[in-house]
Protein backbone atom coordinates (compact mmCIF):
# COMPACT_ATOMS: atom_id res chain seq x y z
CA UNK A 1 0.00 0.00 0.00
CA UNK A 2 0.96 3.52 -0.93
CA UNK A 3 3.27 6.03 1.88
CA UNK A 4 1.55 9.31 2.87
CA UNK A 5 3.42 12.11 4.68
CA UNK A 6 1.81 13.15 7.82
CA UNK A 7 3.01 15.73 9.73
CA UNK A 8 6.61 15.38 8.64
CA UNK A 9 6.96 11.78 8.37
CA UNK A 10 5.98 8.94 5.72
CA UNK A 11 3.86 6.63 7.37
CA UNK A 12 3.35 3.60 5.32
CA UNK A 13 -0.15 2.40 5.09
CA UNK A 14 -1.07 -1.22 6.56
CA UNK A 15 -4.99 -1.83 7.09
CA UNK A 16 -6.74 0.96 4.72
CA UNK A 17 -10.67 2.65 5.86
CA UNK A 18 -12.71 0.78 4.18
CA UNK A 19 -10.30 -2.73 5.42
CA UNK A 20 -11.08 -1.54 8.49
CA UNK A 21 -14.96 -1.17 8.51
CA UNK A 22 -15.43 -5.04 6.88
CA UNK A 23 -13.60 -6.35 10.16
CA UNK A 24 -14.88 -4.15 12.78
CA UNK A 25 -18.35 -5.61 10.99
CA UNK A 26 -17.08 -9.11 10.80
CA UNK A 27 -15.99 -8.79 14.52
CA UNK A 28 -19.73 -7.00 15.25
CA UNK A 29 -21.60 -10.40 13.26
CA UNK A 30 -19.82 -12.44 16.23
CA UNK A 31 -20.21 -10.32 19.10
CA UNK A 32 -23.54 -10.62 18.19
CA UNK A 33 -23.98 -14.44 17.56
CA UNK A 34 -22.43 -14.77 21.30
CA UNK A 35 -24.23 -12.26 23.24
CA UNK A 36 -27.87 -11.85 21.87
CA UNK A 37 -30.12 -11.42 24.55
CA UNK A 38 -27.93 -10.19 26.94
CA UNK A 39 -26.60 -6.22 27.27
CA UNK A 40 -22.96 -6.66 27.59
CA UNK A 41 -20.86 -3.64 28.79
CA UNK A 42 -18.10 -2.48 26.03
CA UNK A 43 -15.05 -1.14 28.23
CA UNK A 44 -12.89 0.17 26.11
CA UNK A 45 -9.19 0.73 27.52
CA UNK A 46 -8.15 4.71 27.13
CA UNK A 47 -6.78 5.86 24.72
CA UNK A 48 -6.17 3.83 21.92
CA UNK A 49 -9.33 1.60 22.05
CA UNK A 50 -11.10 5.58 21.59
CA UNK A 51 -12.21 4.88 17.73
CA UNK A 52 -12.50 1.50 17.29
CA UNK A 53 -15.10 1.59 20.49
CA UNK A 54 -16.42 3.89 18.75
CA UNK A 55 -16.96 2.13 15.61
CA UNK A 56 -17.59 -1.32 17.17
CA UNK A 57 -20.55 0.80 19.46
CA UNK A 58 -22.34 1.97 16.31
CA UNK A 59 -21.92 -1.22 14.12
CA UNK A 60 -23.57 -3.25 17.09
CA UNK A 61 -26.27 -0.53 17.18
CA UNK A 62 -27.06 -0.15 13.02
CA UNK A 63 -27.43 -3.93 12.81
CA UNK A 64 -27.21 -5.21 9.32
CA UNK A 65 -30.29 -5.70 7.56
CA UNK A 66 -28.30 -8.17 4.67
CA UNK A 67 -27.10 -10.30 7.41
CA UNK A 68 -30.50 -10.22 9.44
CA UNK A 69 -28.24 -9.13 12.10
CA UNK A 70 -30.49 -6.93 14.58
CA UNK A 71 -30.16 -3.85 16.34
CA UNK A 72 -27.60 -4.80 20.04
CA UNK A 73 -27.72 -2.67 22.62
CA UNK A 74 -24.96 -2.32 25.07
CA UNK A 75 -23.87 -0.31 27.57
CA UNK A 76 -19.72 1.55 27.55
CA UNK A 77 -17.52 2.70 29.88
CA UNK A 78 -13.94 3.61 29.98
CA UNK A 79 -10.76 2.80 32.19
CA UNK A 80 -6.96 3.94 31.26
CA UNK A 81 -3.47 2.19 32.02
CA UNK A 82 0.15 3.19 30.84
CA UNK A 83 2.72 0.81 30.00
CA UNK A 84 4.66 2.27 27.24
CA UNK A 85 7.10 4.88 26.81
CA UNK A 86 7.52 5.97 23.34
CA UNK A 87 8.30 2.24 21.96
CA UNK A 88 9.28 0.50 25.03
CA UNK A 89 6.83 -0.95 27.04
CA UNK A 90 7.89 -0.60 30.37
CA UNK A 91 6.68 -3.63 31.73
CA UNK A 92 5.04 -1.97 34.69
CA UNK A 93 0.92 -1.26 34.71
CA UNK A 94 -0.45 1.63 36.23
CA UNK A 95 -4.15 2.60 36.32
CA UNK A 96 -5.03 6.39 35.79
CA UNK A 97 -8.66 6.38 35.20
CA UNK A 98 -11.30 3.74 36.35
CA UNK A 99 -15.04 3.09 35.11
CA UNK A 100 -17.80 4.83 36.21
CA UNK A 101 -20.35 2.15 36.49
CA UNK A 102 -20.30 -1.45 38.51
CA UNK A 103 -19.24 -4.02 36.55
CA UNK A 104 -20.77 -6.72 39.17
CA UNK A 105 -22.90 -9.84 37.40
CA UNK A 106 -22.51 -8.01 33.67
CA UNK A 107 -20.89 -9.07 30.80
CA UNK A 108 -18.17 -7.20 30.24
CA UNK A 109 -15.91 -6.85 26.61
CA UNK A 110 -13.10 -5.20 27.04
CA UNK A 111 -11.72 -3.30 23.92
CA UNK A 112 -8.64 -2.91 22.95
CA UNK A 113 -6.43 -1.30 20.18
CA UNK A 114 -3.70 -4.14 20.50
CA UNK A 115 -2.45 -6.92 21.76
CA UNK A 116 1.19 -7.20 22.06
CA UNK A 117 3.66 -8.50 24.87
CA UNK A 118 -0.28 -9.42 26.74
CA UNK A 119 0.69 -7.61 29.90
CA UNK A 120 -1.92 -4.92 29.32
CA UNK A 121 -4.57 -6.97 28.96
CA UNK A 122 -3.54 -9.59 31.81
CA UNK A 123 -3.56 -6.79 34.40
CA UNK A 124 -6.77 -5.56 33.34
CA UNK A 125 -8.17 -8.95 33.12
CA UNK A 126 -7.13 -9.54 37.01
CA UNK A 127 -8.03 -5.86 37.80
CA UNK A 128 -11.59 -6.28 36.66
CA UNK A 129 -12.64 -9.65 37.67
CA UNK A 130 -12.55 -8.75 41.04
CA UNK A 131 -15.22 -6.86 40.77
CA UNK A 132 -17.38 -9.99 39.98
CA UNK A 133 -18.92 -9.52 36.48
CA UNK A 134 -20.66 -12.60 35.00
CA UNK A 135 -18.23 -12.45 32.20
CA UNK A 136 -15.22 -11.24 30.56
CA UNK A 137 -14.02 -11.64 27.17
CA UNK A 138 -11.11 -9.23 24.98
CA UNK A 139 -12.08 -7.66 22.07
CA UNK A 140 -8.59 -6.15 20.35
CA UNK A 141 -8.77 -4.70 16.69
CA UNK A 142 -4.94 -5.92 15.78
CA UNK A 143 -2.49 -8.87 17.88
CA UNK A 144 1.31 -8.79 17.12
CA UNK A 145 1.66 -13.01 18.39
CA UNK A 146 5.64 -12.56 17.68
CA UNK A 147 5.27 -10.18 20.70
CA UNK A 148 3.79 -12.17 23.57
CA UNK A 149 5.45 -12.17 26.71
CA UNK A 150 2.19 -13.43 28.61
CA UNK A 151 -0.35 -15.74 27.52
CA UNK A 152 -3.58 -13.82 27.25
CA UNK A 153 -6.37 -14.90 24.77
CA UNK A 154 -8.57 -12.79 23.04
CA UNK A 155 -11.87 -14.01 21.94
CA UNK A 156 -11.92 -11.43 19.52
CA UNK A 157 -9.24 -10.38 17.10
CA UNK A 158 -9.81 -8.41 14.06
CA UNK A 159 -6.24 -8.74 12.66
CA UNK A 160 -2.66 -10.10 13.11
CA UNK A 161 0.17 -8.37 12.19
CA UNK A 162 3.84 -8.67 11.62
CA UNK A 163 6.25 -7.58 14.59
CA UNK A 164 5.85 -3.73 13.75
CA UNK A 165 5.05 -0.82 15.33
CA UNK A 166 2.07 0.70 14.20
CA UNK A 167 0.20 3.89 14.30
CA UNK A 168 -3.34 5.32 13.44
CA UNK A 169 -6.95 4.47 14.19
CA UNK A 170 -6.15 4.94 17.90
CA UNK A 171 -2.75 3.77 18.28
CA UNK A 172 0.35 6.42 18.76
CA UNK A 173 3.85 7.03 18.52
CA UNK A 174 4.48 9.22 21.33
CA UNK A 175 0.99 10.56 20.91
CA UNK A 176 1.08 10.98 17.76
CA UNK A 177 -1.12 9.54 14.71
CA UNK A 178 -3.97 8.30 16.53
CA UNK A 179 -6.06 10.50 14.57
CA UNK A 180 -5.56 8.71 11.36
CA UNK A 181 -8.45 6.73 9.77
CA UNK A 182 -5.97 4.26 8.85
CA UNK A 183 -3.59 1.85 10.05
CA UNK A 184 0.06 2.50 9.00
CA UNK A 185 3.50 1.98 10.22
CA UNK A 186 5.85 4.88 10.43
CA UNK A 187 9.04 5.35 8.54
CA UNK A 188 11.56 8.17 7.62
CA UNK A 189 10.77 11.71 8.83
CA UNK A 190 10.50 13.44 5.30
CA UNK A 191 10.85 17.05 6.87
CA UNK A 192 14.97 17.88 7.21
CA UNK A 193 13.98 20.27 10.20
CA UNK A 194 13.14 16.62 12.41
CA UNK A 195 16.49 15.73 13.28
CA UNK A 196 15.44 12.34 15.14
CA UNK A 197 12.78 9.84 12.99
CA UNK A 198 11.19 7.61 14.92
CA UNK A 199 13.56 4.04 15.69
CA UNK A 200 11.75 1.24 13.57
CA UNK A 201 12.01 -2.03 15.75
CA UNK A 202 12.29 -4.12 12.43
P1 LIG B 1 1.03 -4.90 25.90
O1 LIG B 1 0.78 -4.71 27.35
O2 LIG B 1 2.49 -5.06 25.60
O3 LIG B 1 0.19 -5.98 25.25
O4 LIG B 1 0.75 -3.51 25.23
C1 LIG B 1 -0.43 -3.08 24.84
C2 LIG B 1 -0.38 -1.59 24.67
O5 LIG B 1 0.88 -1.16 24.11
C3 LIG B 1 -1.42 -1.16 23.69
O6 LIG B 1 -2.57 -0.82 24.33
C4 LIG B 1 -0.77 0.03 23.01
O7 LIG B 1 -1.06 1.18 23.77
C5 LIG B 1 0.70 -0.21 23.10
N1 LIG B 1 1.23 -0.73 21.82
C6 LIG B 1 1.66 -1.97 21.57
N2 LIG B 1 2.06 -2.11 20.30
C7 LIG B 1 1.88 -0.90 19.73
C8 LIG B 1 2.10 -0.41 18.40
O8 LIG B 1 2.54 -1.09 17.46
N3 LIG B 1 1.77 0.89 18.20
C9 LIG B 1 1.28 1.71 19.18
N4 LIG B 1 1.05 1.26 20.42
C10 LIG B 1 1.35 -0.02 20.70
MG1 LIG C 1 -3.38 1.21 24.53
Amino acid sequence: MASVEVDGYLIEKLISEHEIQVIVQELAERIYTDYQGRVPVLVGVLKGANPFMADLMRELGRGNPETGRPIMPVEIDFIQVHSYDGQVSSGEISQSFDLSTSIKGRDVILIEDILDTGRTLTSLMDRLAERKPNSISICVFLDKPDRRKVSVEAKYCGQQIPDKFVVGYGLDWKQKFRYLPFIGVVGQAVASQISTPPLLLS
